[in-house]
């Protein structure tokens, strides 16, 4: 079933992890995918492997928390492909630290790559989302699929220890969803948020396997200590295991799916049960 056929699907952060195994599984059901990652290099692969599986992609790098990244990746999707259907707003990492030790600049950092980017993308697509489905609607043209998609995580909902930042910013994206939902819902555009557990990524490798993210031009360090690690019960998580990215993503599709036109403002957890 080629559930997004025709349709364009702009994806942030998807050079690696759960955004490449969205771009992946979004081709392979007929959509035009918009892959960014800060890093060219993994992007390329994402996108390389897209048109080698008979897709299409193309791929707009860049750092998402610049001022000027909204217009300029939603530019090139509509000079590329002349509108938007899917934003998914996923671009992110983690700047851990307990309470007493985040920085602002930590703090801030956070913030701005997990809250106020998506903000800014959401607004800068203000014309190919609310403003084109307000334009079917009066034109009485049968609506196409517009959605958003916002990541969450389960420090968001739940809190998690050594993430004041991350879950702050995390609960703010499910406060952001809703809002859009009901701001854009008359017009047909939904606005949904998928909150993940633990998902198999770099984001969630042994802190001493030495994965470091460089945001402007501060190193930082990805992952969790190994001694965490060790220490989780997998009754933490009744599936008793972490997620690959293809599941993860997988839920993304789901809440973007036109199956699910009657979904909006909803946080979906695909955590294997964890917080349940
Ligand atoms: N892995 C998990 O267990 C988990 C759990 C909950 C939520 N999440 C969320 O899922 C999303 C994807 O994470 P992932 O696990 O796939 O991590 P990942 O590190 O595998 O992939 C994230 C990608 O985003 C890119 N990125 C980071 N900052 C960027 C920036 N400023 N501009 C452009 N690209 C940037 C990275 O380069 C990377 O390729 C994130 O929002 C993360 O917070 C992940």
């Amino acid at each position: 079933m080629n559930q997004f056929e025709n349709q364009v699907v702009v994806i942030t952060g998807s050079g690696r992890g759960i955004g490449a195994a969205a771009a992946r599984q979004f081709a392979a059901q007929g959509a035009k995918v918009v892959v960014n990652d800060l890093n060219p290099e993994p992007a390329e692969v994402v996108v390389e492997s897209i048109k080698k599986a008979g897709g299409e992609a193309i791929m707009v790098t860049g750092d998402v928390t610049a001022s000027d990244f909204p217009e300029l990746i939603l530019g090139k999707t509509i000079d590329a492909y002349g509108k938007l259907n899917v934003l998914v707003n996923n671009a992110g990492f983690t700047w851990d630290g307990m309470i007493h030790k985040i920085t602002d600049e930590q703090w801030q950092a956070i913030l701005n790559v997990h809250a106020t980017t998506p903000f800014r993308m959401i607004r800068a697509a203000t014309p190919y989302l609310r403003d084109a489905a307000k334009a079917d609607l009066e034109s009485g043209k049968t609506p196409e699929n517009r959605c958003i998609i916002n990541i969450s995580s389960t420090s968001g909902l739940h809190g998690n220890f050594g993430q004041a930042n991350y879950a702050f910013a995390k609960m703010g994206i499910v406060g952001l969803t809703k809002t859009i939902a009901k701001e854009w819902g008359a017009f047909g555009v939904r606005c949904n948020a998928v909150a993940f557990g633990f998902i198999d990524t770099r984001l969630t490798q042994a802190k001493e396997s030495g994965e470091v993210i460089e945001v402007s031009g501060t190193k930082v360090e990805l992952g969790i200590p190994q001694k965490v690690i060790d220490a989780r019960n997998d009754r933490t998580i009744p599936l008793a295991r972490p997620g690959t990215p293809e599941e993860a993503a997988a839920g993304i599709l789901m809440m973007a799916s036109p199956l699910a036109s009657y979904i909006t403002g909803h946080t979906l957890e695909v955590t294997g049960g964890m917080g349940i």
